[in-house]
């Protein structure tokens, strides 16, 4: 059974949070490894003559969502229905609360925000749809709601509501992380040292694609001077932000522009028969020698770590060192898929090393090589040995470690 939290968060105006921990779930979007699980963040609001709700929970929590809900108004009493973006992990159980409803409240949201709750809710859901522009204020139960289009974070459809007296920012996927803190906000400095790396991995995994748009729609609130006075961020998932609001903000800013921390090499590679790893353990003493910090992946005929933990570190590595062996003439394939998601979704200007081992015709250096070329990754060498590394691979392998560390300016 899911854990559910009904929390007030505050008195004066009543401000609730819904919160379901989605400890069933294995792969977010169906395809992220998530044992952390990851949390749904609805918000329900009491104000004179309005009560509002904030986006809901995925469609498998349901019958909890209406049971949570119910402890706290009568649905039929809602009047307004904020929808800040409509993947059904927020807008799965909506259906039904429009349902217990009577479709008597006002539901607000941005123009793709409508046309994507009729495909997926039919005609019935949309029919009292109040669409938004960028920026519109709304007076509702007395106080400024203000609505903030942030597209592509995550979907074109996406938007912030800030409640202008009371600097709330309800912020939806923006600001939000995976896992299932024990707490529901910052106030724990332990539980926000081990939150934050699933934010990380949120952010690339999900909004990844996308990650040029974190850097500009948070220019966007900063330029109309929101981040500076929000009292307190209320996100779709993972923990609220009230003790230090901007601190997700610096975070989700830092990810999105690849901000990395002093030392680290992110070093991916695969090996059957142990060929590969032998030219990797060489760069790897390079790397030590150097001072630096390497941070390993290998699949092997015993391990096959998570994409999803792999991209997550791409954000804040200095420099990243590929491994394949070349397999039917293609690189070896849980590399090239690696690869192929780590340039769709973390594309960062950091400097990459190419090492590799083939047996009659390597091919997978080569092809890595133009999948870099083609992305804003910055190629520095390529180096394949014949199966075994010889006495001038490894010297070819070590220059190149230097070549690499020479891009990072040490
Ligand atoms: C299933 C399989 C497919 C392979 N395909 C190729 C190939 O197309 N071209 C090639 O040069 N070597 C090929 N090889 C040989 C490997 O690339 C070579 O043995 C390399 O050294 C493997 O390194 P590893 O032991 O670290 O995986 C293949 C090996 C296997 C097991
Ligand atoms: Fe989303
Ligand atoms: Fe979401």
């Amino acid at each position: 059974m899911p854990k559910v939290w009904i929390e007030k968060i505050l008195d004066k105006p009543e401000l609730y949070l819904l919160r379901v921990d989605d400890n069933q779930i294995k792969y977010f979007e169906a395809t992220w490894e998530i044992p952390e699980g990851i949390t749904y963040n609805a918000y329900l609001l009491k104000l004179e003559n309005a009560v509002v709700l904030f986006d809901a929970w995925k469609k498998d929590y349901t019958k909890e969502f209406i049971e949570a809900l119910s402890k706290l108004v009568d649905p039929k009493e809602i009047t307004h229905i904020v929808v800040h973006h409509t993947e059904p992990d927020h807008s799965g159980a909506l259906s039904e609360v429009l349902r217990l409803n009577c479709y008597r409240a006002q539901i607000i949201g941005t123009s793709f925000a409508k046309r994507l709750l009729e495909a997926f809710y039919g005609s019935k859901a949309v029919e009292n749809f109040y669409t938004i522009k960028d920026g519109e204020e709304m007076k509702i139960g007395g106080k400024t709601f203000r609505f903030i289009t942030v597209p592509w974070l995550h979907w074109p459809d996406t938007m912030i509501t800030y409640i202008v007296e009371e600097g709330l920012m309800f912020s939806c996927d923006a600001g939000g992380g995976y896992s299932i803190p024990k707490t529901i906000d910052d106030s724990d400095e332990e539980v926000v040292q081990e939150y934050l790396p699933y934010v990380t991995k949120y952010i690339v995994t999900v909004i990844g694609h996308y990650h040029k748009y974190i850097v500009q729609n948070i220019e966007k609130l900063k330029k109309l001077g929101i981040i500076e006075k929000t009292k307190m961020i209320l996100p779709g998932h993972g923990l609220i932000w009230r003790k230090n609001p901007k601190r997700i903000f610096e975070h989700y800013e830092a990810v999105g522009a690849g901000v990395p921390k002093r030392g680290k090499v992110l070093v991916i590679y695969d090996s059957m028969y142990g060929f590969v790893e032998k030219a990797i353990e060489i760069a790897l003493d390079e790397l030590k020698k150097h001072g630096y910090i390497p941070v390993v992946y290998r699949f092997t005929d015993k391990e096959a770590p998570a994409v999803s933990d792999i991209l997550g570190e791409v954000p804040d590595s200095e420099a990243l060192i590929i491994g394949a062996s070349t397999y039917e003439a293609n690189i070896h394939p849980r590399v090239r898929y690696v690869l192929y998601e780590i340039v769709d979704k973390a594309n960062y200007e950091k400097p990459v090393l190419i090492l590799g081992a083939y047996g009659w015709a390597g091919v997978a250096g080569r092809e890595i090589e133009t999948m870099i070329m083609r992305s804003k990754f910055d190629h520095v060498d390529t180096i394949e040995a014949r199966g075994n590394a010889t006495e001038e691979d490894e010297e070819r392998i070590r220059e190149s470690v230097r070549k690499l560390i020479q891009k990072l300016g040490k």
